[in-house]
């Protein structure tokens, strides 16, 4: 018999449905979903309507204090979750927030020592490493399949139109590497392990956007290995994979790509293998987010067993401030070059 959890959630706005359909299918698990809260009124009860939440609140210390939440998702644009995270664990309660963690690495050194001083879990929700292909990737490096990989690219290149769903990012002044860069710097994390240094250039190809919207990094890990690591929101290639990371690795046994639409090729000994990794589109789903969206079912089911067990999410507030750690380092890297004498 599943532990009940009772989980409020903070922010009903775009991206927030996905994890409001997240917590309804955790059910049988041990989800009860009992709260949401949205500074918005019209948000808040429209959440609580669709998913049948029983109560619905406009201030966040108005919930804390009239619930017994076991668990708080926090769903917010950046700039709400240093307040909203000490709100929670001020409260007791267990907390998971969105990517990005925080505005900065300053925002997040002090969630994380919250977290470290009251002992409570804090979580972020990293979903990208929870994309099926992705599992897929690092379960056959794990394998062995392909030897000690020693060199990657990890790639989210789109022209997809974010900028309707999310119109805020147009406005953001450190842009991709704060969006983007943190997926798929985490990706490098967990394929290839801690890195040692790294470099980057930043580049403004569509003058809608405020800030960078394209990066491209070069990084060396402390096993080694070197990874290529880019996102962008300008890209104009098709098909377009958005929304796909796609990854090469090289080990000195074999070599794993990812090709846009969930295809896996696996390289192993001289003898290549291809798997379908494409995701299911959940009832609540829809192509092509369904890869983004089967990943936050999997990262909810993945935060809820971490606190039924009472142990810490992959995701901690300690392993992301690594992720973010580097995206500090990239912003602070890019243009620190060497000049080529003519
Ligand atoms: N992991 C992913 O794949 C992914 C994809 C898209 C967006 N995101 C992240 O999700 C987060 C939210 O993005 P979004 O596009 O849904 O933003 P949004 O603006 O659509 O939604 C945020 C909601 O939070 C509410 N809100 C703000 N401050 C609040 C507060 N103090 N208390 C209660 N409610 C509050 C707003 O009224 C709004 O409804 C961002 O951090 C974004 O980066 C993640």
């Amino acid at each position: 018999m599943a532990k009940r959890i009772a989980i409020g959630v903070i922010g009903c706005g775009f991206f927030a449905q996905n994890h409001l359909n997240a917590w309804a299918d955790l059910k049988a698990a041990g989800a009860d979903l009992v709260a949401v809260c949205d500074t918005d009124p019209v948000r808040a009860r429209a959440a609580a309507e669709k998913f049948g939440v029983p109560r619905w609140y406009t201030d966040a210390e108005t919930m804390f204090a009239k619930e017994q939440l076991g668990l708080v998702d926090i769903a917010t644009q950046m700039r709400g979750h240093l307040p909203l995270v000490k709100l929670a664990l001020g409260h007791g309660v267990p907390t998971i927030v969105q990517k990005p963690f925080g505005q900065d690495i300053g925002e997040v050194r002090e969630m994380l020592a919250a977290s470290a001083a009251t002992n409570l879990f804090l979580a972020v929700h990293e979903n990208f490493r929870y994309q099926r292909p992705l599992l897929k990737v690092a379960e056959t490096i794990a394998s062995g399949a392909i030897g000690t990989p020693n060199w990657a690219r990890i790639s989210f290149r789109t022209g997809y139109d974010i900028y309707t769903g999310q119109p805020y990012l147009a406005r953001e002044q450190r842009f991709v590497l704060i969006d983007l860069g943190v997926h798929v710097l985490d990706i490098a994390r967990v394929l290839l392990g801690e890195v040692e240094h790294l470099t980057a250039e930043l580049q403004r190809r569509n003058p809608i956007a405020a800030g960078e919207d394209t990066a491209t990094m070069l990084l060396r890990h402390t096993s080694g290995a070197v990874s290529v690591v880019e996102c962008t929101y300008s890209s104009r290639r098709l098909p377009d994979s958005f929304p796909e990371t796609l990854v090469e690795v090289e080990g000195d046994r074999g070599a794993i790509a990812s090709r846009v639409g969930s295809k896996v090729e696996v390289t192993s000994n001289g003898v290549l293998q291809a798997f379908d990794e494409d995701p299911v589109v959940h009832p609540w789903a829809e192509r092509p987010w369904h890869v983004a969206q089967d990943s936050v079912l999997t990262t909810c089911r993945h935060m809820l067993e971490a606190v039924q067990a009472g142990r810490p999410a992959a995701t901690s507030a300690a392993d992301n401030f690594k992720t973010f750690a580097l995206v500090e380092a990239a912003y602070e890297a890019a243009g620190k070059v060497r000049p080529v004498s003519g």
